[in-house]
């Protein structure tokens, strides 16, 4: 069929640009795209040869690369988002593909199809119809912070831009499917894309659409190369990629490698793990904990589903009211912003209320995505950009109403809402999900009408702020004890004092005198999560991680990641009966997202030795040894190959890092086993608890440890714990010192060797002590999961008592006998070798009377390991031995 028009391509972006993007945004948007460098954050990531627009809102920490661009830089940036404002989401690193990698890519398409084939992008340019299509690409997560406001999801902050739009070059998915011909019929049967991901823990990123859609060509599915008129970047996938319009961003799988079509649908992790709307009574921790949720095939998601959100005004953004009513020719403004829906469907009315969804006013809405349906072009690079046959809608669309001043300064909340052409509407109530997907209620932002210098003002709010910054109306009501869900905004009502909080004024006045009071002299464990003030003081004795690390917490500037690194949602519900007020916002702060990343340390005197009570300071590994086949000594470097550590001997470490997979912060305590006057490193060892069938997800910390890659830094802060061995049996415990302590019981299970084997080390090679005597009864499954067993029997050699060892624990308590040297080593192994000399099972009372010291002033018990062990065997049997715990027994 004839054309209607052939232009040019350059006539229609130019068309377009004109159109959307006025001349003097056009220069700002120019003048902010500097040269781009590698940027800071990803030198030491394996992405480090990756460069990216510094303006990027990154969500989890410095990597993988999960970001969004500022809202105000997106919109301002019109219909096709330059690349470098273009959101991305990558599970892992970026797979590192040079020109000749990408000229020797290879695409392989396979399975139940009659032509099994392998192309290069050069086959596929030369095989098929190149097309180019306008596409707007969305990720399920878009808004999600405003779910993670109500109730923490699974997920990280998405604020409300990540969804961005390109033109997009490539071929129809429906034509290289004809070519290669699937075995009829085409129903049950799937289409299965993956990519070339590495290193992520489940294998590579993989998905899968029904046959009969990927061969739909009015469902737009491409294979693509190109992007706004250039080679993809590596960040979109580059070599190559699919882009499946209208569908959660999940589906357009980056760094294609294999298309396979099966009976089965995709196997991949991610394909059950992501993108998956669970129903809103299941909460995160029940999403973690049972599997079934994901598999369900009830909860996948594929088409988008209507979303709109306010650009203008932009959150903080300041309207002068008597200034703009005096001048009476510009008495309105233009609110304004984007609509998308999923599926094709066209958004058909975007409705805006000022009167909290009383009413409704109609906006004006332009499609740029319909300039292109009034032309047909063809050129080398783009192929045939021509829609002027299609009718799907696959890209954003803008819409604008214009308030008069009058309205607006009546008003105390802009809400918008979007329809589409299936009657799809944005809900006026959230679904929440454990997922954090899919969120699209009614966007709101709240006025606040104001006095500043004497004029009135009127300030806008959004709901939230993209990542770790706090703000927006959300949680200000949720702070102060009120329900986001149900927001009221303006005066108070009846039953409602929100916008009482919104009210007060900025600055409270105070005498400029003394600033404390001489009555109130007690330290108390004060602390801040998320702008939050909490007394911790008295819960410190009842807190299961102990009194210290609430005072680690308090004092800092903000516990919030510490807080939310560690804990479980029951413990955050019990945090509520601490709260005691809330921090006034500090702008300078909330700039940031990332408090991750410590500032340099300027202060001298810090750097004498490494760790700090009171800060976060990050290390990075410099080699991983392995001492069994699951445990492996990382060593961290230090500032200076000088510096010493600064940990006291009995107390440990918390070390912190940010899973690359999950993006999540998670935080544990250690015990280093570095010795004591090693400078220059921190050695840790770490026992890996890998995923398997039991554990899918394995031990979240542990297997972040794994996903680290020499030149990658975790962060420490310490000293805490309880209790000090502070040479020739005087000990600090609670505070409390003690001395003459001359007999050292030290049990441990598994990994809980490490703070054992600390004291055991310090008493040890302390010159100046010879007469503290150890009793050290160790607890495994079996033989080979003994850590450091070679230097427990070099120390052994030195100072053991031989008996013990080679005839089991009732020999050894020797029948009478008397240890006449200072250490006696014991092992018991749930299931032994068959010649094993020491106990077999677990921890009993007769071991721990026939190998620990008898009860008495002078003796003590550490213990470091398993609950259970702890609780069920330690504790109880010593008290049968006539221990009183409460003053003998240290657990780590
Ligand atoms: N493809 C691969 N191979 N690996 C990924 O991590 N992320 C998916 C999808 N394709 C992903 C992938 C998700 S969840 C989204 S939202 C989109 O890529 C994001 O595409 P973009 O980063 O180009 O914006």
């Amino acid at each position: 069929m004839e054309k209607p028009w052939k232009y040019p391509l350059l006539v229609v972006v130019v068309v377009v640009v004109a159109l959307l993007v006025p001349p003097a945004m056009l220069l700002l948007s120019l003048s902010t795209l500097p040269r781009i460098n590698v940027d800071e954050a990803d030198v030491n990531t394996p992405d480090k040869w990756i460069r990216r627009h510094p303006s990027m809102v990154r969500h989890t920490g410095k990597h993988p690369f999960n970001s969004e661009a500022p809202f105000d830089k997106l919109f301002a940036a019109g219909f096709l988002t330059p690349t470098s404002l273009f959101y991305v989401r990558n599970h892992g690193a970026v797979p590192y593909v040079d020109a000749d990698r990408a000229a020797n890519w290879r695409l392989r398409i396979h399975g139940l199809v009659e032509r099994e084939v392998e192309f290069s992008i050069d086959d596929l340019k030369e095989k098929f119809q190149v097309v180019t299509l306008p596409v707007t690409l969305a990720c399920a997560g878009n808004r999600r912070k405003e779910q993670n406001v109500v109730q923490k999801t699974l997920g990280f902050n998405w604020g409300p831009a990540v969804l961005s739009t390109a033109l997009f070059t490539g071929v129809y998915l429906a034509d290289v499917l004809k070519y290669v011909r699937p075995f009829r019929p085409m129903t049950n049967k799937h289409v299965i894309f993956e990519g070339a991901d590495t290193d992520l823990p489940n294998g590579p990123y993989g998905t899968s659409q029904t046959l009969r859609e990927a061969s739909d060509i009015e469902k737009g599915i491409m294979i693509v190369w190109g992007m706004n008129g250039k080679a993809l970047s590596p960040d979109h996938g580059f070599p190559l990629r699919t882009i499946t319009p209208g569908r959660v961003g999940g589906r357009s799988v980056k760094w294609l490698t294999s298309i396979e079509v099966s009976d089965t649908e995709s196997q991949h992790h991610l394909h059950f793990f992501d993108n998956r709307v669970l129903p809103t009574q299941v909460t995160a921790q029940q999403a973690r904990d049972e599997k079934h949720w994901w598999y369900n095939k009830n909860s996948l998601l594929n088409d988008l589903n209507v979303n709109s959100a306010i650009a203008h005004p932009s959150h903080g953004e300041i309207v002068q009211l008597s200034k703009l009513l005096s001048l009476q020719t510009v008495a309105s403004y233009d609110i304004r912003g984007y609509a998308y829906s999923g599926g094709g469907r066209r958004v058909t009315r975007v409705e805006i209320s000022l009167d909290q969804g009383s009413s409704w006013k109609i906006s004006d809405i332009v499609y740029p995505e319909d300039l292109y349906r009034m032309v047909a072009f063809e050129s080398k690079f783009y192929g045939t950009l021509d829609l002027t046959e299609r009718e799907t809608s696959f890209c954003w669309c803008f819409w604008k109403y214009t308030a008069s001043i009058e309205e607006l300064s009546k008003s105390d909340a802009i809400i918008v809402r979007a329809m589409d052409e299936g009657l799809g509407i944005q809900p006026q109530d959230m679904y929440w999900t454990a997922s954090g997907l899919m969120n699209n209620w009614w966007f709101r932002i709240a006025i606040h009408h104001e006095v500043k210098d004497d004029v009135d003002i009127l300030r806008f709010e959004h709901p939230t702020l993209p990542g770790v910054t706090p703000g927006g109306w959300m949680e200000r009501i949720k702070n102060a004890g009120l329900n986001p869900l149900r927001p009221e905004f303006g005066a108070p009502k009846q039953g409602n004092n929100h916008d009482a909080v919104s009210r007060r004024p900025l600055q409270e006045k105070c005498e400029p005198a003394s600033m404390t009071d001489p009555e109130v002299n007690r330290e108390k464990a004060l602390f801040v999560v998320d702008g939050n003030v909490y007394d911790g003081t008295n819960f410190l004795e009842e807190h299961p991680g102990g009194a210290d690390s609430i005072w680690l917490a308090s004092g800092e500037a903000d516990a919030t990641e510490d807080f939310i690194a560690i804990h479980s949602d029951d413990a955050r519900t019990k945090l509520k009966k601490f709260h005691i007020g809330r921090l006034q916002a500090n702008e300078a702060e909330s700039q940031g997202d990332d408090t991750t990343d410590a500032p340099p340390d300027d202060d001298p005197s810090a750097s004498v030795v490494f760790l700090d009570r009171r800060k976060w300071k990050a290390a990075r590994l410099v080699g991983v040894t392995g001492v069994s086949h699951d445990s492996f000594i990382y060593r961290f470097a230090l500032e200076s190959p000088e510096q010493p550590l600064g940990l006291p001997v009995g107390q440990h470490v918390f070390v912190r890092l940010r899973r690359k997979t999950t993006g999540e912060m998670v935080q544990r305590a250690y015990t280093p086993v570095s010795q004591q006057d090693e400078h220059g490193h921190i050695d840790l060892l770490i026992k890996l608890y890998l995923p398997c069938v039991a554990f899918p997800l394995g031990g979240k910390m542990t297997v972040g440890f794994h996903e680290l890659l020499v030149g990658d830094t975790v962060e420490f802060k310490g000293p805490l714990g309880s209790f000090v061995w502070e040479g020739k049996g005087n000990v600090r415990w609670k505070d409390v010192p003690r001395s003459g302590i001359r007999h050292l019981g030290l049990i441990c299970g598994g990994s809980g060797i490490t703070p054992i084997l600390q004291v055991l080390r310090s008493v040890l090679h302390d010159e100046d002590d010879s007469e503290t005597r150890l009793y050290l009864l160790d607890a495994n499954k079996t033989e080979s999961d003994i850590l450091c067993r070679e230097e427990l029997d070099t120390l052994y050699e030195q100072h053991g008592d031989k008996k013990a060892q080679t005839s089991g624990y009732a020999a050894a308590a020797g029948g009478g006998q008397v240890l006449l040297q200072r250490l006696k080593i014991h092992h018991t192994l749930s299931r032994p070798p068959p010649e094993w000399a020491f106990s077999t099972g677990r921890i009993d009372d007769g071991m721990l009377e026939a190998l620990m010291p008898p009860p008495a002033d002078d003796a003590m018990v550490l213990v470091c390991g398993p609950d259970g062990m702890i609780n069920d065997a330690v504790k109880p049997g010593l008290e049968r031995l006539g221990w009183d715990v409460s003053k003998a027994l240290v657990v780590f």
